[in-house]
């Protein structure tokens, strides 16, 4: 009697294992009748372009679309956003999707999903983990982005020795970081001076802040500001005129990602360019997902295309952005 218990309850394990692999399996889940369960890592909400690329993702991601979205906004913390990401393992969702906050300390959190059969598609920022632990990413061409804004400014400042700010994103972010690299790159070999460099957290709070410090430390010697983001720049206008100073004429400003509001101070004169980051990823990432649940073959990398705004330009298309 009790090796027949036992044996019941081998049997029942084991049929209770094979479920929880053909959940987590990939190949059988896409066009089901059930929805494929994923799990969506958030950075957080610092700034429109967040708010626009979550919203671009709640709405592919979608019942209607043939999705069970849990969400996670982790405020910008790491460690808050790994937290979410093993919670999803420990639901058991079909796929996780990440934005993720910074470059480096993901190698761990990416095995633990890959081990439990679950796959990872990364969407916005990059990470430094070897590429075998997620499926695929789709994002924008940071680099090109800081490069774009850089080569606006040396044409416009070189050979005027003008003095430069620059308020930076999140520490550590893929963002920041190529951005830093590529605007770098293109003012090389110019007599344009950096006087200062310091993160404003890509929130307009955070660039009102540093900007306030700037203009005590610099006052009227800075010429010109490459703000990170819009709303590190749009905070960053309020300390300007707080300190008596005309933003786009006294400084001038490049920002970058082209939201609503940032394009609306560059069509009023505040701006002076604007180099695009493109937040609607939230279709590719779902086309992303339900390819990669079937088993298909994606690319490693998709990246989306930007461009550029000056004042004329974006006065002309401000009515018609949808974001
Ligand atoms: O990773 C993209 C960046 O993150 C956007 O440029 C910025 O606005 C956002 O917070």
């Amino acid at each position: 009697m009790k090796i027949k218990t036992l044996l019941a309850g081998v049997a029942m394990l084991g049929a209770l294992a094979l479920t929880a692999t053909g959940c987590a399996g990939s190949g059988d889940k896409a066009g089901g009748d059930k929805p494929i369960t994923v799990g969506f890592a958030q950075t957080g909400s610092e700034s429109g372009w967040r708010a626009a690329n979550t919203e671009s993702m709640k709405k592919a991601f979608s019942a209607e679309n043939g999705f069970d979205l849990v969400f996670n906004a982790a405020d910008n913390k790491q460690e808050a956003q790994i937290a979410a990401v093993r919670s999803f393992i420990n639901q058991g969702v079909d796929a996780i999707v990440i934005a993720p906050i910074t470059v480096d300390g993901w190698d761990d959190v990416l095995k633990e999903a890959k081990d439990a059969n679950i796959p990872v598609i990364l969407e916005d920022r990059t990470v430094s983990a070897s590429p075998d632990l997620y499926a695929s990413w789709v994002g924008l061409d940071f680099t090109q982005e800081g490069k774009t804004a850089g080569e606006w400014v040396k044409k416009n400042f070189d050979g005027k020795g003008a003095n430069l700010v620059v308020l930076e994103g999140t520490t550590g972010s893929s963002a920041a970081l190529d951005r830093s690299t590529g605007f770098n790159d293109a003012i090389k070999g110019t007599d344009i001076k950096v006087l200062d460099s310091q993160t404003g957290d890509f929130t307009r709070d955070g660039g009102k802040k540093v900007m306030e410090g700037y203009l005590q430390k610099y006052g009227k010697s800075i010429n010109v500001l490459f703000a990170q983001n819009d709303d590190m720049g749009l905070g960053a206008l309020d300390a300007i005129k707080a300190a008596g100073l005309t933003p786009g004429v006294d400084i001038q400003i490049v920002t970058i990602d082209a939201v609503k509001d940032g394009m609306t101070a560059l069509s009023k004169g505040e701006f002076n360019y604007i180099v695009e980051c493109n937040p609607l990823l939230g279709d590719k990432a779902a086309e992303l997902v339900k390819a990669v649940l079937a088993g298909d073959t994606v690319e490693k990398k998709t990246i989306v295309a930007d461009q550029s705004f000056d004042q004329e330009q974006a006065a002309k298309v401000l009515d018609s952005r949808p974001y």
